[in-house]
């Protein structure tokens, strides 16, 4: 297994790390547009090797030729937002990047599976997979494993509970448009309705769709890594194991929920052949309404990136 990353901030840089001490792979290259950052931190890295004891070769670099056959290409190449930026301002910057950052790690991994992490998240992994030239199994936007943990967090916060036993899934696309899918929210099979207020449940379903901005609030110089880095290598994970993991994924629908041609958030199966299933579950009409209306918000971006890319 040779994983590539590209992107050596934030995000890259703490994903290269995670997949390195889960044993992912045997090979990891990270890569940069900027000269010394990817090898500093790869060597930086390889350096913990001793005493975190993984065998995993990490390489950085600015060649991707370094980066030929690999089998998983992680995107995370792109500009964060900054306070009081919303992630659709990232459009057309991070379009330009995702476009050639594909095009080139495509060109030397052609059985590679893309997970791509870039913002705008679901505009971004459309941007992917049409560059790409892959089928649409093998071309996967991470967001609602990250704001799925955030949900899931906020009710463990609320209820004073672990949160392993706090099951939940966020759908739609990566913006204010997201949707907490309350009637499948339990805590060790309890509705979450039968535990916590209604009052309760919008105040932590507001605070999930506003995660992101949160904690760029806090940092005011970049936006969330840690998190986001754990989501995409869970995601990863399922490949790499072929664990048949049901994950929010952003998916090109095929039909489901009524949705046609876009990518989105919606319950996926995830193993070793990539998207091995879409699973569409029943939603109440609100929350279907919500999906489709967020998938609606997805598409026009798409529409304005199409004359940019
Ligand atoms: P960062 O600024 O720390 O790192 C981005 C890296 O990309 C920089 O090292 C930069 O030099 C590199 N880069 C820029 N253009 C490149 C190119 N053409 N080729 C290779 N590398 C290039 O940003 P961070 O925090 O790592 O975030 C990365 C992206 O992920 C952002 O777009 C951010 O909004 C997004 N993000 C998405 C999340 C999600 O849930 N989908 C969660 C967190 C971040
Ligand atoms: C987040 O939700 C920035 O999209 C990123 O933290």
């Amino acid at each position: 297994m040779k994983i590539t990353v590209i992107g050596a901030g934030n995000v890259g840089a703490t994903a290269t790390q995670r997949i390195l001490e889960k044993h992912l792979a045997k090979e990891v290259v990270l890569l940069d547009v900027v000269e010394g950052i990817p090898q500093g931190k790869a060597l930086d890295m390889f350096e913990s090797a001793p005493v975190e004891l993984f065998d995993t070769n990490v390489v950085g670099t600015n060649d991707y030729a370094d980066t030929a056959g690999s089998d998983i290409i992680l995107i995370t190449a792109g500009r964060p937002r900054k306070p009081g930026m919303s992630r659709d301002d990232l459009l057309a910057m991070n379009a330009d990047i995702v476009k050639t950052v594909t095009e080139s790690a495509v060109s030397k991994s052609p059985n590679a599976f893309i997970v791509v992490v870039s913002n705008p998240l679901d505009v971004m992994t459309y941007v992917s997979y049409l560059k790409s030239g892959f089928p649409k199994e093998r071309v996967i936007g991470m967001a609602g494993v990250l704001d799925t943990a955030r949900f899931r967090s906020f009710i463990a916060m609320e209820l004073n509970v672990s949160v392993r036993d706090v099951n939940a899934f966020v759908l739609g696309g990566h913006g204010d448009s997201m949707v907490p899918v309350v009637k499948y929210t339990n805590v060790a099979g309890i509705p979450l309705s039968e535990l916590i207020s209604q009052e309760r449940i919008d105040a932590i379903v507001d605070r999930t769709r506003k995660g992101g901005a949160e904690i760029v609030n806090y940092l005011k110089t970049g936006s969330a890594y840690y998190a986001p880095s754990s989501a995409a290598v869970e995601m990863i994970e399922a490949i790499v194991k072929d664990r048949k993991r049901i994950l929010p994924c952003s998916v090109c629908v095929d039909g489901q929920y009524g949705l046609n041609d876009v990518f989105v958030g919606v319950p996926a199966k995830l193993g070793a052949n990539g998207i091995e299933e879409i699973l569409e579950i029943n939603l109440d009409e609100k929350d279907l309404k919500s999906l489709q209306a967020s998938a609606h918000d997805v598409k026009e971006q798409c529409d304005k990136v199409n004359s940019m890319i």
